[in-house]
């Protein structure tokens, strides 16, 4: 792997566009659950449709609400890890870098970075489950769930359920990014969720040099120019280490 890590070394120092996604697998070693990994992960324990979507949220809103409350208190005790810290400096050290990310923790934000495109919302935002509209504690009648204080209905996590629509604008901006990198790092996702899972691909039908981070093969691995097979926390802070890297 010490060839590759030297070639992708000299790519990042070289590339004036950098854009990346990441996907639960950079917050693992946070300790944050990932979906799909066998044992681990969330969707082994729960039916993404008992929790994920607005049905289930409408047919139990307290258990749904319940859920989230036991990932956001995850969340709020995990700490950014090496990976989420790498991924920080390279974007001080590139002309123009743009972070896609497909997780809700907020660990990039607090790892340091700045362009952050958030395309499945955040944990933490409460928002109005009629109107959509993001909500303070002082917009809330307290409950299990909350509800609005404007218009009664429930509060809901400022999350992107299944069959809901990603945000317009960040959706919007993660495709410009792709389709103009000139390099575009795919760090732990396995790749399955739409539209996400589209943008490294774009990225290279773009013309992007696309390197891929993940312990295990993905449906983007055959495609990919490189394959970095480890963990981010592990792969990501070696893409800095030599002074070569501006
Ligand atoms: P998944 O759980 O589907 O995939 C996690 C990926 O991370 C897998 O490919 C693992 O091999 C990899 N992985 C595990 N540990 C890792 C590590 N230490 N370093 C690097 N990679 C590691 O999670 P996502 O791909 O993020 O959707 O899932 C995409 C979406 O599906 C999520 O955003 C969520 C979920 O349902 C919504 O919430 C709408």
């Amino acid at each position: 792997m010490d060839g590759t890590l030297e070639q992708v070394r000299r790519l990042l120092k070289a590339a004036r566009r950098i854009a990346v996604l990441t996907g639960a697998g950079v917050s693992a070693e946070s300790g944050i659950p990932t979906f799909r990994d066998a044992m681990t992960g969330l969707w082994a324990q729960f039916r993404p449709e008992d929790l994920a979507t607005p049905e289930a949220f409408a047919a139990n809103p307290r258990v749904v609400w319940e859920w989230y409350a036991w990932r956001r208190e995850l969340v709020a005790k995990a700490k950014p890890n090496a990976g989420h810290a790498a991924l920080a400096e390279l974007e001080r050290r590139s002309p123009h870098f743009a972070l896609i990310t497909q997780n809700v923790d907020g660990l990039h934000a607090r790892a340091g970075s700045r362009n952050v495109i958030e395309l499945h919302g955040n944990i933490m935002d409460d928002r109005c489950f009629a109107e959509g509209c993001v909500l303070t504690p002082g917009d809330e009648i307290p409950g299990t769930p909350p509800r609005c204080a404007r218009c009664g209905a429930p509060v809901r996590p400022g999350v992107v359920w299944f069959g809901e629509m990603l945000p317009a604008t960040a959706l919007a901006a993660a495709c410009a990014e792709a389709q103009r990198s000139e390099v575009f790092l795919s760090i732990g996702t396995s790749t399955v969720v739409e539209p996400a899972a589209s943008l490294p691909f774009a990225a290279l039908d773009a013309g992007a040099v696309v390197i891929e981070v993940n312990p295990a093969r993905t449906p983007l691995s055959a495609r990919a120019t490189f394959v970095l097979a480890g963990a981010a926390a592990e792969v990501l802070p070696r893409l800095l280490d030599h002074e070569t890297i501006r």
